[in-house]
């Protein structure tokens, strides 16, 4: 036997499991196609780490299964995993909602797992791409390039294929289907949506502009800003609607929040007759967009707009409905929806109930948080709750 536990995939969820099963005495061997571990962890949160969420709870996750979660989630929490950051001496800020950040680079929490997986004796192989797992006995066989390693138990901790440019493999739901467990459809995730060529065309000059929302579709709504982009639409709301959002439907988005813009507008025409649509427009809206929204309403006061315009302006305002073309892809996803059916798992454990000692953590698993650090506190917690049980 070369390990007790092989972990494919040295990111968040591998690196805590690895620690975690070590510091119980068992010996692992975590392997990596990468030349450097917790790649994602580096370009999170625009390298500062946004590595977990005050506010984290079940309710944070879009799953088949919207229960699988809570198991994990409630014995190790975002508190458990600041305390861990606090005693490496780790400065933090909130930013905002909850989402807490490093005050320097992401590279600290990286380093800080790196110390606890040495420290739990964990063996990390960098730069050994796991190519197949075959079961052989009670354990398994794992092949490399180079080697073949047997194991008692794998951990497939490998991730979704978002963002392939890192290093980003669908490489753990190819052993899913190998072992006969069933897939939740896979789609990218808070990932920036795009528009038709003939949508994208008057509003490319909007470029760069942002906005506070209320985006809503028929499953959610999140309260955040929206960012015009050349292609589409980005910014916190945009990702977040985008992890609930199907190819062909339609997102209404409110950029007047918590306002009745239809009766600002009719007591604005009573009480400043002679204000443009656009002057109007720009009191709450960047001058670029008001600009653009004004564009429609061919009138130079709002004394001259019947009511049933002042609606129509009002409706463009608060409950603007688009139907985007699509998204940006794997390229640009921050994380993978779906992804191997939490009905084949153990939430207490992680290990498949067909295949004994096999395990699946972090994004791999059909649990997918929304934007806001939830990514990586299930990363954390699905990490320690396997490492726990090997
Ligand atoms: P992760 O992807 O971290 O690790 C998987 C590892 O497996 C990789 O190191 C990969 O190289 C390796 N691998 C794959 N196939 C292999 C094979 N065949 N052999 C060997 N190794 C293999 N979340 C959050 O909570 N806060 C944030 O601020 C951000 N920010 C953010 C920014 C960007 C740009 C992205 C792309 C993503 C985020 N996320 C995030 C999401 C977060 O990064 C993600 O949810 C976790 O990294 C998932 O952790 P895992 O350990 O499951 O996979």
């Amino acid at each position: 036997m070369d390990a007790d536990v092989i972990i494919i995939g040295a990111g968040a969820a591998g690196m805590m499991c690895g620690a975690a099963a070590g510091r119980r005495g068992k010996s692992v061997i975590i392997l990596d196609h990468a030349e450097r571990a917790g790649e994602k962890i580096r370009i999170s949160g625009g390298g500062r780490c946004n590595f977990t969420n005050l506010h984290c709870g079940p309710d944070n996750f879009i799953s088949e299964n919207p229960h699988f979660a809570k198991s994990a989630l409630k014995r190790y929490t975002q508190y458990d995993f600041l305390d861990l950051v606090e005693k490496y001496g780790i400065k933090w800020h909130e930013k905002t909602k909850g989402q807490l950040f490093c005050d320097g680079r992401s590279q600290e929490i990286i380093d800080m797992l790196l110390t606890e997986c040495t420290k739990a004796g964990n063996e990390l192989r960098l730069g050994t791409e796991v190519l197949g797992v075959e079961k052989l006995g009670d354990g398994f066989v794992v092949t490399t390039p180079t080697q073949t390693l047997a194991t008692s138990a794998v951990v497939v901790a490998c991730g979704g294929p978002s963002i392939p440019k890192m290093g980003a493999t669908g490489f753990g739901y190819k052993l899913a289907e190998q072992f006969g467990l069933n897939l939740i459809k896979t789609e990218p995730a808070l990932v920036p949506l795009t528009f038709t060529d003939q949508m994208k065309t008057p509003i490319a000059a909007l470029s760069g502009v942002s906005v506070d929302t209320v985006i809503t579709n028929e499953r959610a709504s999140f309260d955040e800003a929206l960012l015009f982009t050349h292609r589409g639409l980005s910014g916190p709301a945009i990702l977040q609607i985008s992890s609930y959002w199907n190819a062909g439907e339609a997102i209404t988005v409110n950029m007047a929040p918590g306002r009745d813009a239809l009766a600002e507008l009719r007591k604005a025409k009573a009480e400043t007759p002679k204000l443009s649509p656009e002057k109007w427009l720009a009191q709450y809206l960047p001058a670029r967009l008001a600009s653009h929204l004004a564009l429609t309403f061919n009138y130079a006061r709002l004394a001259d707009m019947p009511d049933r315009e002042l609606m129509n302006l009002a409706l463009q305002v608060s409950a603007w409905h688009i139907r985007p073309a699509g998204t940006e892809g794997y390229r640009k996803a921050e994380v993978t929806r779906g992804g191997v059916d939490t009905d084949e798992l153990s939430s207490k454990t992680l290990e498949a109930w067909k295949v004994p000692g096999l395990y699946f953590i972090g994004e791999v698993v059909d649990v997918t948080g929304h934007l806001g650090g939830h990514n990586f506190q299930w990363a954390w917690a699905s990490g320690v709750a396997c490492g726990q049980a090997l």
